[in-house]
């Protein structure tokens, strides 16, 4: 296979991140997953006590930082972290320094084999000349049964009807926002997460193998 970029776009808790290092692996490709940036600055500005509605205060916040981890963490995965990324994430000044993170990364490790990036605008935005693009689809109460049993297993508590909602206002204000709203990037393929593993995996590998 030559080198790629696969992107892979869909909504919370739709297995985005699963199938991303899945293919990662299998494939020998680099994984990035744009949300965990996205879930850094919310930490960070979290932190540091900044007002999440103060919109100068987001901006003064964000020039002072020098670096972002891209190492995923639990205390990133938290509800509240997920509630306050997606709240930053409608703003433009955020996603174009999100974006330039991703540029970044991509240019400095050209000699690796090649891409599989995981987010909500990465074949619509980012990367929109992506050499495949997935887009996952799962109903709302499956993602959040499975995103329940990840809580708990890690150990944080929490209700499944809680979750439920968190997941359909996350999906509302990312399918909602004006700047790179989440939807199924032109091009792309939609791949059904609803059912096992394996037969997701299957809709996704006819698709590589043709690259
Ligand atoms: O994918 P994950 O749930 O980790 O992303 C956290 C939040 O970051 C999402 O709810 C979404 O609002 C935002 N995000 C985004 N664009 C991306 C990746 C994540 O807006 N490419």
């Amino acid at each position: 296979m030559k080198k790629v970029i696969i992107t892979i776009d869909g909504p919370a808790a739709s297995g985005k991140e699963k199938i991303a290092k899945f293919i990662s692996r299998k494939w020998r490709l680099n994984h990035l997953d744009s949300g965990i940036l996205y879930r850094r600055i919310a930490l960070i500005l979290f932190s540091n006590k900044v007002n999440f509605s103060n919109i100068d205060q987001i901006k003064k916040k964000l020039k002072e930082i020098k670096e972002i981890s891209f190492r995923n963490s639990k205390k990133i995965r938290t509800q509240k972290i997920s509630k306050l990324s997606s709240k930053i994430a409608v703003h433009n000044f955020v996603r174009v320094f999100v974006n330039k993170l991703q540029y970044d990364f991509v240019n400095k490790n050209k000699n690796l084999k090649g891409f599989v990036i995981d987010g909500r605008d990465i074949g619509s935005v980012v990367f929109k000349k992506a050499d495949l693009k997935l887009y996952i689809e799962v109903n709302p109460e499956i993602r959040a049964k499975r995103r329940y049993k990840q809580l708990i297993d890690s150990g944080e508590k929490s209700i499944y009807a809680q979750i439920l909602r968190d997941i359909k206002l996350r999906d509302k204000q990312d399918k909602l926002r004006k700047h790179s709203p989440l939807l199924v990037p032109v091009g792309a393929h939609i791949i059904n997460n609803n059912n096992t593993f394996a037969k997701t995996i299957k809709q996704i590998k006819v698709l590589i193998d043709k690259i």
